[in-house]
């Protein structure tokens, strides 16, 4: 029998290499982070090697640079190309609408930079990423600060009813710093009924530089199951045997 992290790894393949089908020649690709993504990145690769397509790739955080310059993906800037065709990305709670939590890599605030810039966002993750309500199984929603506003903002957001965690790193003591130079506080909102809402609210606290919430922003999210890989878009929901 196969162990399970094998499974979710198998899971998580598949639904990235459902995602790259999207990819065509002379595309600006946003490149996500995470584990997911990251198979996504070896697919684009390997397309442009055995196809010799034409690609070029945003990556959303410094992994997704490392790993993109490894896999002969020719990057690019949002100043050289500031219309992005397409990014494939992770994400670590679905919702029914494709609302997402994002961030437990703590490279949000570029993802969803690029994200904004992209015509389509396709989201790509195992099924254990699929919930009903964003903040079940008190998942947090990270949120990236500016450091000098990070004790204010957990006594705030405290008080507006979040538990707040300033995130540690590992491998060095102290906070883990971002890609920008920021910190991330991971809050627990309990279920989270209006993303949008909690969305709104939160950008209006000085300080804060981006939240996990991506509400109404993925197009696309590809499930890797055992089956196969389930499509789901805003409206309708395919199922695809392998
Ligand atoms: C990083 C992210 C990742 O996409 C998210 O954490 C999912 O990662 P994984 O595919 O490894 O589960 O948002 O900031």
């Amino acid at each position: 029998m196969k162990l399970e992290k094998e499974r979710i790894e198998e899971e998580k393949k598949k639904a990235a290499l459902e995602a790259v089908k999207h990819v065509k020649d002379g595309f600006v690709v946003g490149l996500g982070s995470g584990s997911t993504a990251a198979y996504a990145i070896k697919e684009i690769g390997k397309r442009i090697r055995q196809e010799e397509i034409r690609v070029l790739g945003i990556p959303t955080s410094y992994q997704a640079f490392l790993l993109a310059v490894q896999c002969g993906i020719p990057i690019t800037t949002l100043e050289e190309h500031p219309k992005v065709d397409l990014t494939i990305d992770g994400a670590d709670q679905i919702d029914r609408e494709l609302n997402l939590i994002k961030g437990m890599g703590g490279a949000l605030a570029r993802e969803k930079i690029v994200a904004f810039a992209s015509e389509k966002l396709i989201i790509v993750a195992d099924e254990s990423k699929k919930v009903e309500i964003l903040g079940e199984n008190n998942h947090p929603v990270p949120i990236e600060v500016l450091p000098f506003a990070a004790a204010i903002l957990m006594h705030k957001i405290r008080e507006y009813g979040g538990k707040p965690t300033l995130r540690e790193g590992s491998g060095k003591v102290g906070p883990v710093i971002t890609d920008n130079g920021n910190v991330i506080i991971d809050v627990d909102f309990g279920l989270i009924q209006s993303p949008a809402e909690l969305e709104n609210e939160l950008k209006r606290f000085p300080g804060v530089v981006e939240t996990g919430l991506f509400v109404g922003m993925a197009d696309i999210v590809y499930i890797g199951k055992r089956s196969g890989v389930e499509e789901l878009t805003r409206n309708r929901k395919v199922e695809k045997k392998n």
